[in-house]
């Protein structure tokens, strides 16, 4: 078991200044700055953590990812076009070259970058469309492996429909049977609208019968009459699957009519259905065919959070034949998640924080230890350390994740960021760019 642990002079996200003692994996002590009492100073061999007023923060959520195609870039080609389908294309081609160690390499380096940056948890989407599931069972495997420190859902993805792919009924039903624990879909690439609202109601069949969570690839599309997200609002209601279903994208919903969306909100709140936008891919893979002025793509966030909808902020991808930046850094999401959907009053930069932190956990179903922006005693210790004050200051910074910690080990530590500025004429100074 690890050595007691006492994080000194932390704000926290809702803005207490404390000192935080973690001992055997959980937080055992919280006291106002300067005031801990004994318990603390009673254990011996403590480390004492120097927070320098920096951020003690639950880690990030990452509400939608793909470990199965990441860091893959250029194999065997680059996305010339820019858009989802080429993408797709792109993935077709390599998909008969992928072998189990290789996703499994892959999908553990981008968790390692992922960790170090302070997310502690995940939801990958696994293509089932390779006829022997070698990416699910690599992910299954790595599920296990991290599973001490890492929380990580695997949702069982037909990227090439559910109903198009000659046996993707079957090859969903058997990742499944494997292990995999969500219901994806991915309704809008199915060959007709109709088609694609079988296929809404097929899965959230089947997840009503597993006791599962479903979580679908949903109008990915500028088109703003794609609306398969209305049907999954009825079958989640019909199925009472309300809190357990996830709309994933849901671009189309930027360029749909105001009165659809004033219909819709309500309908999605009334589901408990939680929407995840992806604005790094939302912003790069739409508006391809516009010319100007060029759409941005993301969806509704802004109207969906004060309708009472549970948005979060997913990276989707990371140099992959969809995307080619990325460093697995969630802070970078909800910055860009900000500017896109002009979150940028005090409420709307700290609601940005909130999408990558709590608001994923809540989707995803996580329990304590990453909800909530109180420190809770007693709970797990899933903590991250921030070079940053509070939430708009990390976002603004990205900051650096000083210390990330999971239920009581510390797996990650990183030097505070500084230059060191020398002018003419002037003395040297250290330039942090914090207020
Ligand atoms: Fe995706």
């Amino acid at each position: 078991m690890s050595h007691p642990i006492l994080f000194r002079d932390v704000y926290t996200v809702s803005g207490s200044h404390l000192d935080v003692l973690v001992h055997q994996g959980k937080i055992v002590e919280i006291s106002p700055h300067g005031e801990s009492t004994h318990s603390s100073t009673a254990l011996s061999g403590v480390e004492v953590i120097e927070g320098e007023g920096g951020l003690l923060s639950p880690p990030f959520v990452d509400a939608h990812f793909h470990l199965d195609a990441t860091l893959s870039l250029g194999r065997p080609r680059l996305n010339r076009s820019g858009t989802l389908f080429e993408g797709i294309q792109i993935w077709a081609e390599q998909k008969p070259m992928l072998t189990e160690e290789d996703v499994y390499q892959r999908a553990k380096e981008l968790l390692h970058w992922a960790i170090a940056r302070g997310t502690l948890a995940m939801r990958t989407h696994v293509d089932t469309g390779d006829r022997e599931l070698r990416a699910a069972r690599a992910l299954i495997k790595l599920r296990a492996e991290v599973a001490p420190y890492f929380d990580l859902q695997i949702v069982a993805f037909p990227q090439d429909g559910y109903l198009r792919h000659p046996r993707g009924v079957e090859l969903l039903t058997e990742a499944l049977d494997l292990g995999v624990d969500v219901v994806g879909g991915i309704p809008h690439f199915e060959r007709t609208t109709a088609a694609g609202r079988e296929s809404v109601a097929l899965l959230c069949r089947l997840a009503a019968d597993r006791g599962l969570r479903v979580d679908m690839h949903c109008d990915e599309t500028d088109d703003p009459q794609s609306r398969h997200i209305e049907t999954l609002a009825e079958q989640t209601h019909r199925f009472g699957l309300q809190g357990r279903v996830t709309a994933s994208h849901v671009t189309s919903l930027h360029s749909a009519p105001h009165d659809f969306a004033a219909k819709l909100i309500p309908l999605l709140a009334e589901s408990e259905i939680h929407v995840v936008a992806n604005p790094l891919i939302n912003i790069t893979l739409q508006g391809r065919r516009d010319s100007y002025p060029k759409r941005r793509g993301m969806t509704r966030v802004d109207e969906l959070m004060a309708g009472g909808v549970n948005v979060s902020f997913g990276h989707d991808c990371v140099m992959d034949p969809w995307y080619a930046l990325g460093s697995a850094d969630m802070l970078e999401v909800a910055q860009m998640g900000l500017h896109v959907g002009q979150l940028t009053s005090l409420a709307g930069m700290r609601d940005c924080y909130r999408a990558v932190t709590q608001n994923p956990a809540k989707a995803l179903g996580l329990s304590e230890g990453f909800s909530g922006e109180r420190l809770t005693l007693n709970a797990p210790a899933n903590l991250i350390l921030l070079d940053a004050k509070d939430p708009i200051e990390a976002i603004r910074l990205r900051a650096t994740r000083r210390v990330v910690m999971s239920r009581g080990h510390i797996l990650s530590r990183a030097p505070k960021s500084a230059a060191t500025l020398t002018l003419p004429d002037e003395e040297s100074r250290c330039v942090t760019f914090r207020t």
